[in-house]
C-alpha cells in the first residue's frame, strides 16, 4: 500500500478551549468553511462540550472526538470518563497519550496501552500520540525514546487493533511554540515509526497505517509537511482554534 490508498486525518485538538456557546459559534464557522474534502476530519473537544458538538455538525463529514479516556468500564476514578461512556455517547475517536496528559496528568507508557486498548476494545479509534522532548532530540536519542513509547503503547495489540489505531508524532519541543519540525525531520521519525510497526506486525500492516505529525502545523507549512510519504494527516492544537486556519490546513490535505 503506498501513501495514496491510507486514511488522511486531520485532526483538531481544541485542548482545555472553549465553553458550550463559543464550541457552537466556531463549529459553525468551521462547518462554513470547510473544503470538500477526502479526509477524514477529527475534532477533538473537551468532553464537556462532546454532545455540543455533536449536535453542531449533524449532517457534516465532521467527526467529534475526546482527548482522553480511561480504561476501566466504571468505578472509583473520579473525574475520569471511560472509554464505554464514550461510546455511549457515540464517539469514535479519542487522543491518547498526549505530551500533556503525559507531562502534568502522570502519563505513562502503561496507561496509554490500558487507554488505547480500552478504546479499541469499545470501537473507538485512538490517536496514540509520542514524541520525544527537546533535550532527546538534542542528545540524539530521539529514536531510542520514539521506539520504547510506540512498543510500550502497542502492547498486546492485534493487526486489527493498529489498523483500527491512527498514531500521531508530536515532537514536545514542537507543540504550541511556534517552533514546527521540518518536512523532512517530521518525515523522518514518521518513517522511522512505520519501520517499527515493519518490525512489531508486518510491512503490509504497517502501510496501512495512519500517521499524523502535530506540532505547530499551520496553514503556511502544512501543505509540505502533508506532502511527505509517511505524514498522513495532522494534529493540530493552535490552529484548529481559527476556522480559517483549519480549513486552510484541511485544503492542503488534497
Ligand atoms: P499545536 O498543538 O498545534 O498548538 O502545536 C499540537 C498538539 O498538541 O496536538
Amino acid at each position: 500500500m503506498n501513501k495514496s490508498l491510507r486514511k488522511v486525518v486531520i485532526a483538531g485538538n481544541w485542548k482545555m478551549n472553549k465553553n458550550v456557546e463559543e464550541t457552537k459559534l466556531l463549529l459553525t464557522e468551521i462547518k462554513e468553511k470547510l473544503p470538500k474534502t477526502d479526509a477524514t476530519i477529527l475534532i477533538c473537544v473537551p468532553a464537556i462540550n462532546i454532545e455540543t458538538a455533536m449536535n453542531t455538525v449533524i449532517g457534516t463529514n465532521i467527526n467529534i472526538g475526546a482527548q482522553n479516556c480511561h480504561w476501566e468500564k466504571s468505578g472509583a476514578f473520579t473525574g475520569e470518563i471511560s472509554a464505554d461512556m464514550l461510546k455511549s455517547f457515540g464517539v469514535e475517536y479519542a487522543i491518547v497519550g498526549h505530551s500533556e496528559r503525559r507531562q502534568y496528568f502522570g502519563e505513562t507508557d502503561e496507561t496509554v496501552n490500558k487507554r488505547a486498548i480500552a478504546c479499541l476494545h469499545n470501537n473507538i479509534h485512538p490517536v496514540i500520540c509520542v514524541g520525544e522532548n527537546l533535550s532527546e532530540r538534542e542528545n540524539n536519542i530521539t529514536e531510542t525514546v520514539i521506539k520504547t513509547q510506540i512498543e510500550k503503547a502497542l502492547t498486546d495489540f492485534t493487526k486489527d487493533d493498529i489498523i483500527n489505531s491512527i498514531i500521531a508524532y508530536e515532537p514536545i519541543w514542537a507543540i504550541g511554540t511556534g517552533k514546527t519540525a521540518s518536512a523532512q525531520q517530521a518525515e523522518d521519525v514518521c518513517k522511522f515509526i512505520r519501520n517499527i510497526l515493519t518490525e512489531i506486525f508486518d510491512n503490509e500492516t504497517a502501510q496501512a497505517v495512519t500517521i499524523q505529525y502535530g506540532g505547530s502545523m499551520n496553514a503556511k507549512n502544512a501543505r509540505e509537511l502533508l506532502s511527505m510519504e509517511n505524514i498522513d494527516g495532522g494534529l493540530i492544537g493552535g490552529a484548529s482554534l481559527n476556522a480559517d486556519d483549519f480549513a486552510n490546513i484541511v485544503s492542503c490535505a488534497e
